[in-house]
Order: C-alpha cells, then sequence, then structure tokens
C-alpha cells in the first residue's frame, strides 16, 4: 500500500521507516529540509537504538522516500499519517493543535484520491470529530481515523513493530478495513487490536500516559514519606511490585518523570476535561504534576544541606541530561532542570551525558559540558546522578574517590549500589531512602 507519512520527526520518521517492514511504500513528508535531507541520506537527526539501522534498510529496498513536496507525498497514497506534533501552549496548560490542524488541511487540498487520514499525533479528545466535521463540511472524500501512538524513546522500533496493542478509532468499515490492512503483519502476529470510536482512541492514549505518570508519583510520594519515616522507598517498591495487581513496572522512585510527552499531556488532559465541564475528575492530575516538580526541588535542597547550606565555589558533577536514558532528547528534563537551579544559585556546574550534550547546550548554553566521565567529576564536591544510564552504574566508586574534592554522591534515581559506595568511604545520600541515610 501506497503510505504517506506527514511529520517526520521522532514519531513520524521512526512510523515511516517501520512501515515498509510491513511491506508499505512510503513518502515521509517535513517543511524542515535540513530533516528530510539528513533522512533521506540514512542520517537520524536523533539518537534511537535501532533506527539508525530500521532506516538504512528502509531507504535501500527504494520503498522509502523522504520530501519536502506536499504534491509528491500525499498524491497517490491511500492512507495518510498525522505525526506532528501538539506541544504545550504558551503561557497555556492546553495543547497547542495548530500543526496538526494544518497537516491535515494540507492533506486534504492536495489528495487526488479517495483515501483515509490517520491521526497518530497525542491530541485533546474531541479533535478527531472536529476534524471529521470539517472535512465533511468542505466536502472532502478523505475520511478522518484515529490511531493512537504509544511507543517509547529508545524503544520505539520495538514498540512500533511490536506494539502490546493496537487502538482504532473510526466511523465506518471502510476505515478499519484500512486499518487493519496497513498493519495486517502486525495483527497476523497475534498483537490485540481494539476497534471504537474517535473520542475513546484519542482517550485511550491520554489516559495511558496519565496512569503512568500516577504510578511514578506515586512512589515518589512514598519516597517523601520514607524521606522522614526513615524508610526504604526502593524495597517498598520490590515488595509492592509482586504484588500482581500493582506490578513493578513504573514504580521506580527518582528524580520523577520528564520528555516531551508525560508532563505535557497530562496538563493537557487537565485542560481538556476543565473545557469539558469534567475539571473535578481530573483534579488528583495536578497533584501527579506537584509531586513531580517536587522531586527535583528537593535534590537541590538535599545537594545544599551535603554542601554545608552553600552553593558558592562549590564544584558539582551533574551525571545524565537526557531525560531518561538511551535518549538524547532533554525537553523537560529533570536532570538539566536541577542542573540549571543549582549553578543559578552560584555552583560550578559539569554536566555529562553519554548522547545529550549537542541538545542539552542548546538549551542551557551556559552550563560546562563534558564529554568524558571522568572530567566532569574531577575535583567536585559533589557528584548527582540525575539519569541512569549504564555507564553511572557501573563506576568503581574506589577509583573516582582520588579524582573528587569530597566523595559525596547524590543518587536521584537509585542506580548505583548503595552499600558498595558508602564502603569505598563515600556519603552516599539515595531518595526515598531515609534509613539508610540516618
Ligand atoms: C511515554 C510513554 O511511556 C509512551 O507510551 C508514550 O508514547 C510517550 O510517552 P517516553 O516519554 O518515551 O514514553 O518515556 P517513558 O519511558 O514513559 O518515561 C517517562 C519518564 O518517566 C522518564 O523521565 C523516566 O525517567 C521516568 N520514569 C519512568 C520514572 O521516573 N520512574 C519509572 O519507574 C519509570
Amino acid at each position: 500500500m501506497r503510505i504517506s507519512v506527514i511529520g517526520t520527526g521522532y514519531l513520524g520518521a521512526v512510523h515511516a521507516a517501520c512501515m515498509t517492514r510491513l511491506g508499505h511504500e512510503v513518502v515521509g513528508y517535513d517543511t524542515d529540509s535540513a530533516k528530510v535531507d539528513s533522512l533521506s541520506r540514512g542520517v537520524s537527526p536523533f539518537f534511537e537504538p535501532e533506527f539508525g539501522a530500521v532506516l538504512e534498510s528502509a531507504l535501500a529496498t527504494g520503498r522509502l522516500r523522504f520530501t519536502s513536496s506536499a504534491e509528491e507525498a500525499v498524491r497517490g497514497a491511500k492512507v495518510h499519517f498525522i505525526c506532528v506534533g501538539t506541544p504545550q501552549q504558551l503561557g497555556s496548560d492546553a495543547a497547542d493543535l495548530h500543526f496538526v490542524d494544518a497537516a491535515v488541511q494540507m492533506v486534504a487540498d492536495v489528495a487526488d484520491c479517495d483515501g483515509l487520514i490517520v491521526g497518530k499525533s497525542t491530541v485533546p479528545v474531541g479533535t478527531a470529530q472536529r476534524l471529521a466535521d470539517r472535512l465533511n463540511r468542505d466536502g472532502s472524500r478523505l475520511e478522518l481515523a484515529w490511531n493512537p501512538e504509544f511507543l517509547r524513546e529508545g524503544l520505539a522500533v520495538r514498540d512500533n513493530l511490536h506494539p502490546d496493542r493496537l487502538v482504532f478509532g473510526v466511523t465506518s468499515q471502510h476505515a478499519e478495513k484500512s486499518l487493519m490492512e496497513v498493519y495486517a503483519k502486525i495483527i497476523d502476529d497475534g498483537t490485540p487490536y481494539i476497534t471504537t470510536d474517535l473520542a475513546t482512541a484519542e482517550l485511550v492514549k491520554v489516559a495511558a500516559n496519565s496512569f503512568l505518570a500516577t504510578k511514578i508519583s506515586f512512589i515518589n510520594a512514598m519516597a517523601e514519606v520514607c524521606e522522614v519515616a526513615n524508610a526504604d522507598v526502593v524495597t517498598l517498591s520490590e515488595a509492592l511490585g509482586y504484588d500482581a495487581r500493582i506490578g513493578r513496572r513504573f514504580l521506580s522512585a527518582g528524580l520523577g518523570f520528564g520528555g516531551g510527552c508525560l508532563p505535557k499531556d497530562i496538563r493537557a488532559f487537565s485542560a481538556r476535561a476543565g473545557e469539558l465541564g469534567a475539571s473535578d475528575a481530573l483534579t488528583f492530575l495536578r497533584e501527579i504534576d506537584k509531586i513531580n516538580m517536587r522531586r527535583r526541588d528537593k535534590v537541590v535542597t538535599v545537594a545544599g544541606t551535603l554542601l554545608g547550606g552553600n552553593f558558592l565555589g562549590k564544584n558539582i558533577a551533574v551525571l545524565g541530561a537526557a531525560f531518561k536514558p538511551n535518549s538524547d532528547d532533554v525537553r523537560d528534563s529533570p536532570a538539566l532542570n536541577v542542573a540549571a537551579a543549582m549553578h543559578l544559585k552560584g555552583a560550578s556546574v559539569r554536566v555529562h551525558d553519554p548522547k545529550a550534550i549537542p541538545n542539552a547546550r542548546r538549551q542551557f548554553p551556559t552550563l560546562t559540558y563534558c564529554s568524558a566521565i571522568d572530567d566532569a567529576c574531577r575535583n567536585t564536591d559533589l557528584i548527582v546522578l540525575a539519569t541512569e544510564w549504564d555507564e553511572y552504574r557501573s563506576i568503581d566508586p574506589r577509583l573516582f574517590l582520588s579524582l573528587v574534592r569530597e566523595p559525596r554522591m547524590l543518587d536521584a534515581r537509585n542506580a548505583v549500589d548503595y552499600d558498595f559506595w558508602s564502603e569505598a568511604g563515600w556519603q552516599v545520600y539515595a531518595l526515598g531512602r531515609g534509613a539508610l541515610n540516618s
């Protein structure tokens, strides 16, 4: 099947390349010609394990192209995936939908045959119906469906080709049939698929992200209690996780969630519920957000305490800049947020990250960046482990003793072996492990 993918950011680029693995012929469209050039040459504009290989082999088959020409992308395609961003609006919690609106309009204006527009972007409930009504009003031959994407950064290829489930929000059997044809191979693999209305499909995505954010903030709230009750949140989440009804995943306490999805999606969801007259239903999400942001403040406060109440003249290494390991994404990164806050308080902050330094430097040019862990940690009064890359877990604390000015480790991700570091002579503070820190 001939497919167009509108928007080749993280989601669109991965989706476009993966669709060729399902046997389709795909043209990816983006207004950013630098991105189009890079992808056309087989160079990924972002770090994502496995994506480079999938991109390269998809281009080699001749079934994948990228273009900045709307006509080239849209004409002749039967299915058009909308993969553009829905960032948080400036000065508001609501989602900015102007990229989605423009993409749908562009496809409608340029398409030369019947077909299906399939939204994958995360949108406020009601958006798809509004767009479908607009297509109908304009007498378009195109139909609209919503097929939310659940991929995680760092596991994007796997999540795209082997999803836990597929969700099809449709208004006709024809649309459902087209989507089943697109995903035939994945459905044949036994992946569950759910066909529903547009609004429910949109809600599945924001509800899933809200649930994940709630799980993380729940365990971080427990960490706050552990800190005052001299209890250990790591053991607590292990013990909770054995309960099959609760499960251990997304129950890792630490610096909390960041990235381009969870923080903005829960805010946009609350804002939308308010617009629809159901604001009471989601007031808890505001608390989830507050718990999450409090963890960042907590790390800065603890760092200040460990440094004797004064950041001035102190050297701090922040290990990690990406919002999570195996990603170079620094959007709403807790690690960078903490680094910037300590820098503002007068500390000399050196940041290390295996992949995210270029992006971090663009966002916070005044921080100092080191490409080697040793350089970041040399002569420091405190190391803050802010993103749990494997490289940091395998640091030998005995070897680092002679490198630093003061052997202090603030483990904000519960990533290092507390006993090993303590026995090596370090003062270790790990979030939510009150009993261990007393
Ligand atoms: C998320 C959703 O998981 C995905 O389904 C959706 O499509 C996009 O948003 P992503 O943003 O890639 O994916 O990251 P995710 O793996 O969900 O982690 C989000 C944040 O939560 C990270 O900052 C991570 O460090 C943090 N996290 C995760 C925790 O603090 N504790 C945990 O136990 C798990």
